[in-house]
C-alpha cells in the first residue's frame, strides 16, 4: 500500500532539501501532500512544492477554496504520518503551545497520525532553553524528533547542533515511524522511542569509521574508510529495536538515526569509548582502525627548515580494540563480529582474524581498489562463522547491514532458546 505522507514545510532556510526529500520520497513509491507556511513560500515557492509532489499545495488556513474542497481536519488524518521539516524555533513553540492560527498548525493540532519533527535552526536557538521546554514536552506528547544534525550553518562561522537531517535520515525515520504498527500519536506515545523489534532490550555497540592518528596538532593518518558499512549497520540494529551505542571515526556520513553516536578520533580514543559502552549483547567491530599512531607525534607543527632532513615518523602499534574485547571475560559481549579488510585471499585472512581475534564472526570484505567497496554504496562479504563461509551477493550496505543484524538477532534468541 502506498504509503501517504504529510509534509509541513516551515519556514527556514533547510527548506530547499524539502525538495530533495520529495522527490526520493517519491521514488520509493509514497505519496507526499504538502502544506507551507507562510514562511517557507520566501525560501521555496509552492510552484516548485506543487511541481515535485504533483499534488496540490496547500499553504493557508483561510483559503475558503482548500477549506471547502478538503478542509484541515480531512487533510490532516487523510496521510499515514505528518512530517515537519524544517521545523524552526517558532514552529516548535506553537506546536508546543498548541497554537493553531495557520495551516500548519492547525493540521497539527488535528491529526490523529504520528508526526515526525526535522528541527532547523541556528546551534543557539536550538540550545536556548526555550526551545529545550518545548522539544521536551513534544516528546511527552509522543512527538518523534529526527537531527538536528551537528556541522557547518547556513550562516557563516556558526557551526553547531542545528543542521535539518539529510532526506535520506529522514525517510530512514520515516520508515521507522510507520514499522512500529502505531497508527496514532497516542498509540506511539504508549511505547518507547525507538526500541521496539526483534532486538528490543538489547544494547548493540558499532564502531565505524577511520581513526586518525595525529603526525602533529594540524596533520595525521587516515586510511579511506567512509563508516557507510558501520553507520547502516547501527541504523539497522536501532530499526531492529536495540538500544544503539555507536562510536565513529572521523566520517563524512551523518548519524544515525535513533543511536547514541559518540565521536573520536584516535584508536585510543575509540577504544576508551567502546570500554566505557559496555557491557553489550552484540558488538559489530566494522572501524577501519588504524594499525599504527606516530610515537613521536609533534606537539607543535613540523616545520620545514633549510638546514633539517626530512622528518622520520617512528610508528608504534595501536591497541587491537576488537580482540580487546573478544578476549576480555567478564564483559564480552554474546556476539562479537569483525570485519576483515583484505585485498587477497581474502577468505582464508578471515577466517585466520577469527581465530585469532577471539570474534564469533567475521564479514570478509574485498577492499581491492577495483571493488570499490572503501567509500562505494555497495559490497560484497563471505560470513565466517565457526561453522563455515557463506558468501553473499553483491548488495547495497544498507542490504548487508540489515542482514547481518537479522541473523544476529536470530542467533541470540536461537542461543537464548537452545540454553532454556
Ligand atoms: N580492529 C580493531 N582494532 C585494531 C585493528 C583492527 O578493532 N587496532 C578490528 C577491525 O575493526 C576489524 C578487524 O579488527 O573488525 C580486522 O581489521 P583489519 O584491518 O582487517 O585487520 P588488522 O587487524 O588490521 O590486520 P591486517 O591489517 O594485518 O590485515
Amino acid at each position: 500500500m502506498t504509503q501517504r505522507i504529510l509534509l509541513v514545510i516551515g519556514g527556514g532556510i533547510a527548506a530547499y532539501k524539502c525538495l530533495d526529500l520529495i522527490r526520493r520520497a517519491r521514488e520509493r513509491g509514497m505519496s507526499v501532500r504538502v502544506v507551507m507556511t507562510k514562511a517557507a513560500t520566501e525560501f521555496v515557492t509552492p510552484l516548485s512544492v506543487g511541481a515535485l509532489s504533483n499534488e496540490r499545495v496547500f499553504t493557508d488556513l483561510f483559503d475558503l477554496d482548500d477549506e471547502r474542497e478538503i478542509g484541515h481536519i480531512r487533510l490532516s488524518r487523510s496521510s499515514d504520518i505528518v512530517v515537519v521539516a524544517p521545523a524552526t524555533a517558532d514552529l516548535l513553540a506553537r506546536m508546543a503551545g498548541g497554537h493553531a492560527n495557520d495551516l500548519a498548525t492547525a493540521v497539527l493540532m488535528a491529526t490523529d497520525k504520528p508526526v515526525l519533527v526535522a528541527p532547523a535552526m541556528n546551534p543557539r536557538m536550538w540550545t536556548h532553553p526555550a526551545t529545550r521546554r518545548n522539544v521536551a514536552l513534544l516528546q511527552a506528547d509522543g512527538i518523534r524528533f529526527v537531527g538536528p544534525n551537528s556541522g557547518e550553518m547556513a550562516e557563516r562561522g556558526e557551526a553547531g547542533p542545528g543542521r535539518m537531517a539529510e532526506p535520506l535520515e529522514i525517510l530512514d525515520a520515516i520508515g521507522a515511524v510507520l514499522s512500529r504498527g502505531a497508527t496514532s500519536a497516542a498509540s506511539l506515545a504508549a511505547v518507547p522511542q525507538l526500541h521496539v523489534g526483534p532486538l528490543s532490550g538489547r544494547h548493540v555497540l558499532v564502531t565505524s569509521g577511520p581513526t586518525h592518528e595525529p603526525i602533529d596538532p594540524v596533520r595525521y593518518i587516515a586510511n579511506r574508510s567512509s563508516g557507510k558499512q558501520g553507520h547502516a549497520i547501527a541504523a539497522a540494529a536501532a530499526r531492529f529495536g536495540a538500544r544503539v551505542t555507536l562510536v565513529s571515526g572521523p566520517v563524512a556520513v551523518a548519524d544515525p538515526y535513533g543511536c547514541t553516536v559518540i565521536h573520536v578520533e584516535t584508536a585510543a580514543k575509540m577504544l576508551e569509548a567502546v570500554k566505557a559502552a559496555l557491557p553489550a549483547d552484540i558488538g559489530v567491530f566494522a572501524a577501519a582502525v588504524a594499525d599504527w599512531r606516530v610515537a613521536n607525534a609533534g606537539v607543535e607543527k613540523i616545520k620545514k627548515t633549510a638546514t633539517q632532513r626530512t622528518p622520520s615518523l617512528e610508528l608504534v602499534e595501536n591497541p587491537d580494540i576488537l580482540r580487546t574485547i573478544a578476549t576480555n571475560r567478564a564483559q564480552r559481549p554474546s556476539l562479537v563480529i569483525g570485519f576483515a579488510a583484505e585485498t587477497e585471499d581474502v577468505v582464508e585472512h578471515a577466517k585466520k582474524k577469527r581465530k585469532s581475534k577471539g570474534a564469533d564472526w567475521v564479514v570478509a570484505n574485498d577492499v581491492s581498489p577495483e571493488t570499490n567497496v572503501m567509500g562505494g554504496e555497495r559490497n560484497t562479504v563471505h560470513l565466517v562463522t565457526a561453522k563455515g563461509v557463506e558468501t553473499w551477493p553483491e548488495m547495497l550496505k544498507t542490504d548487508v547491514a540489515e542482514a547481518l543484524v537479522m541473523r544476529a538477532a536470530e542467533h541470540l534468541s536461537r542461543n537464548e532458546a537452545a540454553a532454556e
